[in-house]
């Protein structure tokens, strides 16, 4: 059997056929059809040849690149004794990265709950918060985003969700990085408080230093939980194992995905303290997936965090984001009347203009230009950059000759009222 089309355009129109007419429509309207086929490292190889450079990684799953190959090498060699595992029993593979990630992870998040999806860790984490407390309560924060499934989804903004109704009860949002809201919204009810560190969604929004540290306390007083939803920023994104840790808060669970996969085999984890462990100790078989934490995943899981724990890796990152710093800080001097603000931690990025219409523009002169970036979808003025963290230093300037000639594109385009109109329309899209 192949995957193989005779051309492109009948990739396309196959796709549009059977699988998602409306997102081919999307793209090709507005010229972003990207075809993926060959992908090695930091780069991505359309159906026709044309080679992308890539800053959006799918929030980190490519933390690694694209197939690295020491991930598929620890994947083809568990190939040659296990499969996906029988969910129900004992595994040697599930029992190594559950004690590696207690390892890694700060307080007493000693225990480990496996899935496939971050949505599916997202439900769980709050599952156990309720069981946990006997509360209903569901706090986060408006803009941020936890995944499509039931709970993860009902802990998300109206627009992913209003068609599905009626979903869970109990569920609150409230402004990021406000402590007053966060105080009147959380009572004796609530069972627990979700948020990610910087959430991407949001604009790549990074918090006052002391944000976490009230939201701890705010938990702590009223008897809730804390979950760090860490699929974006853990394993090593921001220079350091988990971001929550630049805010010197230890969470009760840590929701870890995307990356852990190293970008060959989907795997999510579930991190949880020892109280929270008791529910899971005392209800063995309630919780029931049976992809979750295969045991090949857990080779692919076991090997990203030999590579991204490891300090010198570390080292490099904060390295690579110096680097991005002054890059992107000279440019953004450049072109000051239209680029506000680089939003940094480590190498989870996002470029602030001023107005939506102008990161949009910017995604798709960068698109034309060869490189692979998105806006943030509730913050279209943020443009984000997360590029593998294993980019090189010529890859790196790479990105800024792109991103410098992209830009004065951009300014010169938006002289042509055509192209205004076109980001305008672009803005409306829910993307
Ligand atoms: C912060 C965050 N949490 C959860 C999820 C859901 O993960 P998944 O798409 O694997 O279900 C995402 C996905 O983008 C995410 O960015």
């Amino acid at each position: 059997m192949t995957v193989e089309f005779k051309t492109r355009k009948e990739l396309v129109r196959t796709y549009a056929r059977h699988v998602s007419r409306g997102k081919v429509k999307f793209y090709n309207r507005y010229g972003f059809t990207l075809v993926p086929r060959r992908r090695e490292g930091a780069y991505l190889y359309d159906v026709n040849g044309k080679k992308y450079l890539n800053l959006h990684c799918n929030g980190g799953v490519f933390n690694l690149g694209h197939r690295n190959p020491q991930i598929i090498e620890a994947v083809r060699r568990g190939l040659e004794t296990y499969d996906i595992g029988n969910h129900h029993l004992i595994s040697g593979p599930k029992a190594m990265l559950a004690q590696r990630l207690a390892e890694c992870l700060p307080g007493d998040l000693n225990h480990a709950v496996f899935g496939v999806s971050g949505g599916e860790a997202v439900d769980l984490a709050i599952k156990l918060a309720r069981a946990t407390t006997g509360r209903p309560g569901i706090v986060s924060a408006l803009g941020g985003y936890h995944g499509h499934t039931g709970f993860a989804l009902a802990a998300g903004d109206d627009r992913f969700k209003a068609p599905f109704g009626p979903l869970s009860p109990g569920f609150s949002q409230v402004p990021f990085d406000d402590v007053p809201a966060l105080e009147r919204a959380i009572s004796d009810e609530t069972a627990a408080v979700i948020m990610e560190p910087v959430p991407a969604t949001l604009g790549m929004r990074i918090p006052h230093p002391n944000y976490f540290r009230e939201v701890r306390r705010l938990c702590d007083q009223r008897g809730a939980l804390f979950i760090a939803d860490e699929v974006q920023t853990g394993l090593g994104r921001t220079g350091i194992p988990w971001a929550i840790e630049h805010f010197g808060v230890v969470p009760d669970i840590l929701v870890t995905g995307k990356g852990l996969s190293g970008g060959i085999y989907p795997i999510t984890a579930t991190c949880i303290n020892d109280r929270v462990y008791k529910f899971v100790v005392n209800n063995p078989f309630i919780h029931i997936s049976t992809f979750g934490g295969s045991d090949l995943g857990c080779l692919a899981a076991l090997e990203v965090l030999r590579i991204t724990m490891d300090e010198a890796f570390l080292a490099e990152v904060n390295r690579k984001a110096e680097r991005f710093r002054q890059g992107l800080e000279a440019i953004r001097r450049g072109h000051a009347t239209v680029f506000k603000e680089i939003r940094q931690l480590g190498l989870f990025m996002g470029l602030r203009f001023t107005s939506g219409t102008f990161s949009m523009v910017l995604s798709k002169a960068l698109f034309d230009n060869g490189l692979y970036a998105i806006y943030s979808a509730n913050d279209k003025r943020v443009l984000q950059f997360l590029p593998p963290l294993t980019i090189t230093d010529e890859e790196i300037d790479q990105a800024f000759t792109i991103l410098d000639t992209s830009l004065w594109q951009m300014r010169r385009s938006l002289k042509y009222r055509g192209l205004k109109f076109l980001a305008d329309r672009l803005a409306a899209e829910p993307v």
